[in-house]
């Protein structure tokens, strides 16, 4: 698998020490209200296992399912909502965990149905940040890395749903890619 990498942008190190960070900072910032998480599933399950038990506060958890890629590396603009239940956030402080904010079209969908349902307050936690002009205007209040455009897999990050137990984050080769 390792070796369908192009180069390697931050090993497993790199990630969990960045994590201690992130989890304080949010720990900080919640010390005073009940947290509501909801990760946004499959993409964010390995960074939500290793984030949230960096944060030693009460806190909900919650798993949200959407599709928005449809197998490629391009975003079709349409999100799918793939449970007829969504978590109940009403009168709670959301924290919407995902991988990666790309377009922002998928973070963007959430969290204006999630709004919807009143919630207390929202805020968002991604892991990475590619650095593109947005086709959604929506922005992250907490990042873990900014990257530059190309395309990632790793450490949850799939490309037609490979490669998400890869311990580290690289850039896929270019030739591995369907185009
Ligand atoms: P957006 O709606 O374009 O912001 O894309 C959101 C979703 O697309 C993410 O949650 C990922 O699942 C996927 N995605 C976007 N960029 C990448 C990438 O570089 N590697 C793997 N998945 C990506
Ligand atoms: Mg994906």
């Amino acid at each position: 698998m390792q070796d369908d990498l192009e180069r390697v942008l931050f090993d497993e190190r790199t990630i969990l020490a960045r994590l201690d960070q992130l989890a304080a900072q949010i720990s900080a910032d919640y010390r005073e209200r009940e947290l509501t998480v909801i990760a946004v599933l499959n993409g964010s399950l390995i960074f939500m296992a290793d984030l949230l038990r960096r944060i030693p506060l009460p806190l909900k958890l919650d798993c949200l399912s959407v599709a928005s890629y449809h197998g490629g590396t391009k975003t079709t603009g349409e999100v799918v909502f793939k449970q007829i239940m969504l978590p109940d956030v009403a009168g709670r402080h959301i924290l919407i965990l995902d991988d990666i904010l790309d377009s922002g079209l998928t973070l963007n969908a959430i969290r204006r149905r999630l709004e919807e349902a009143r919630p207390l307050s929202i805020k968002v936690c991604v892991l990475l940040e590619k650095q593109i002009d947005r086709a959604a205007p929506i922005d992250a209040d907490y990042i873990g890395f900014e990257i530059g455009k190309e395309f990632v897999v790793g450490y949850g990050l799939d490309y037609m749903e490979r490669y998400r137990n890869l311990p580290c984050i690289g850039v896929l080769r270019k030739e591995l890619i369907v185009q």
